[in-house]
């Protein structure tokens, strides 16, 4: 029997860093399984999504080359450069996205201004939420991208979790790309953990006024 029930939302994780070594997969594993075993006491049906990772790193998309500017161009074919093409087919199959994001600076990576500079139809409507981590949670790394995203007119989630390294010894070591040690059984960022949920559920909020 033929099933009426509408497909599951897709919604991309990006991971926000590029440099090797990194700590960015790490806090994206750490997102996702926070959202997939998630076990919700307030909701009979809590909100459902596939999650897939959009690496930035593995994108590996050079510094913004097009001719024309991105909200000027109505279909993907259109795009001067094969990796804009690849890259708008990529963006186009989700229906929102979860950035994961770290600070440099007081702001964002550059890696993650230029993959949106590329687009813009692309991004336009899409719910996003935002997850920060830094030294004091990237707050102003994410209070940026908040910016940006409502620039190329993204819908973002109201709660933005902001994941701050608990000390000195795990700041060290996100540095150095070490094992944060951020698996099921480990007490870190439990309230923060919360927020991550809050934060999906907004999102999901979003996206069901979108399908
Ligand atoms: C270029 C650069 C600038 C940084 N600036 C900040 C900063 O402004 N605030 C902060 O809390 N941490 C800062 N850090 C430390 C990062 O939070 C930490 O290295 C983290 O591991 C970066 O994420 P990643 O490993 O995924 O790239 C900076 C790190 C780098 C590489």
């Amino acid at each position: 029997m033929s099933s009426t029930s509408a497909p599951t939302p897709l919604i991309g994780v990006i991971v926000c860093s590029s440099r090797q070594p990194r700590v960015c997969p790490q806090i994206a594993a750490l997102v996702t399984s926070t959202i997939e075993n998630w076990t919700s006491t307030s909701s009979d049906s809590p909100p459902r999504a596939k999650l897939q990772l959009i690496d930035l790193a593995v994108w590996n998309l050079p510094m913004f080359d097009e001719p024309t500017i991105p909200s000027q161009i109505k279909n993907y074919c259109d795009y001067a450069q094969p990796h804009t093409r690849a890259w708008s087919q990529e963006i186009q199959k989700y229906a929102g996205f979860i950035f994961i994001l770290p600070q440099y600076n007081w702001g964002y990576p550059a890696v993650i201004k230029n993959a949106i500079d590329y687009l813009f139809n692309e991004w336009r409507a899409k719910p996003a939420m935002i997850v920060s981590y830094g030294g004091h949670g990237g707050t102003k790394s994410a209070g940026q991208l908040r910016q940006v995203l409502d620039g190329v007119n993204m819908n973002v989630a109201e709660t933005m979790p902001a994941l701050a390294f608990p000390d000195r010894t795990v700041l060290v070591k996100a540095a150095k790309g070490d094992d944060l040690n951020l698996g099921e059984e480990s007490r870190i960022w439990t309230e923060e953990r919360k927020d991550i949920y809050k934060a999906f559920e907004d999102l999901m909020a979003l996206v069901s006024k979108t399908l």
